[in-house]
């Protein structure tokens, strides 16, 4: 059943988060859906710009809509990653996606303001929630003086600004993380000080993480094991994520870890299986793999065992 994030964040605020994972094909999306119904998971579907052309935009929206009928008692979410304001206004128009993310955060304050208020006008005429970006995300590298990397983080007073010009249905926050395998290059973490600073000027408003992968040093040294060549990939500590999610944060965004999975998956086969040339076999232990990982995700986030109690609150 498709919902939107905002009916998702009103059960979970405070208490745990959504993990939202990118797809690009179906061999992710039967992994995705098995792996939530696994751990009784309420989940988010992101679809970037980038997966949306990957064949075509019409070619995802199918295999969810099939796997909504495969899964049937599956609860999630279909959201828009990382939209620009034309991306937005397609998705909207589409009546598929039941969330989108506009993504201005490289403009200025003022701009930023007026392109997240115009797609927020066109998507809650049509019932669709909106998340909105402010602040940086980004390496922070160790040698950056604490005022330079302050400068890029999401400043608090800005934020509440932001939300009431905007009126936006949930904020993505930059506090330290980034995009990507490799995120940070020795001690710096999660700036939960700038996110408890945020929560306090917008308590109840839903925060969301991006750039939440764990990067786990096991599956990069299979990786590498298996040939590749993933050298210093660092990133967030899973068991952190409940007391982001204690601070205000309902969205966990999760994309690399499913790429390095992928990744695993793939070398390790061939490796072990040099006369393979079927897709199929290695496609059943990627999928299987994949729905291991999720669940797994959903327990660090706090999602797992969730869904009934979602179901209920959303009979009414
Ligand atoms: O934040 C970006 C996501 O990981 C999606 O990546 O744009 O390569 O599909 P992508
Ligand atoms: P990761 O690169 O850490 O998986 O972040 C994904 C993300 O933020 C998607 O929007
Ligand atoms: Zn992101």
């Amino acid at each position: 059943m498709i919902v939107t994030t905002k009916q998702l964040f009103a059960h979970a605020y405070g208490k745990y988060a959504i993990g939202a994972y990118n797809i690009n094909n179906l061999e992710q999306t039967m992994g995705l859906f098995r792996g939530n119904l696994d751990s009784q998971a309420p989940f988010i579907i992101q679809i970037s710009k980038g997966a949306r052309s990957y064949t075509h935009k019409l070619m995802l929206e199918g295999l969810i809509r099939s796997a909504d009928e495969v899964f049937p008692n599956a609860i999630f979410a279909v959201h828009l990653d990382h939209g620009d304001e034309e991306t937005c206004y397609d998705c909207i128009e589409s009546g598929f996606y039941s969330s989108v993310m506009i993504d201005a955060s490289h403009e200025d304050f003022e701009t930023n303001v007026a392109i997240t208020r115009r797609v927020v006008e066109a998507a809650h005429a049509k019932g669709i929630v909106v998340e909105a970006e402010l602040g940086q995300l980004g390496g922070v590298e160790e040698h950056v003086k604490v005022d330079e990397a302050n400068a890029k983080l999401t400043d608090p007073d800005q934020a509440k600004k932001f939300v009431e010009l905007t009126g936006c249905d949930s904020l993505a926050c930059a506090i330290g993380t980034s995009h990507g395998a490799f995120k940070f290059t020795g001690t710096q973490g999660l700036r939960f000080d700038v996110l408890a600073e945020i929560q306090k000027r917008l308590p109840g408003f839903p925060l969301v993480m991006h750039g939440s992968s764990s990067v786990p040093q096991e599956e990069v040294a299979r990786i590498n094991a298996a040939g590749g060549k993933l050298k210093g990939a660092k990133g967030v500590d899973a068991t952190q994520f409940r007391r982001a999610a204690e601070l205000g944060v309902t969205k966990i965004n999760i994309d690399t870890d499913g790429r390095l999975v992928w990744t695993r998956v793939h070398r390790e086969y061939f490796l072990e299986h040099p006369e393979n040339f079927d897709l199929r076999p290695i496609g059943k232990v990627f999928m299987s793999e994949y729905a291991k990982f999720i669940a797994q995700k959903n327990e660090y986030l706090g999602s797992a065992g969730q869904l009934e109690a979602v179901r209920q609150v959303l009979k009414g």
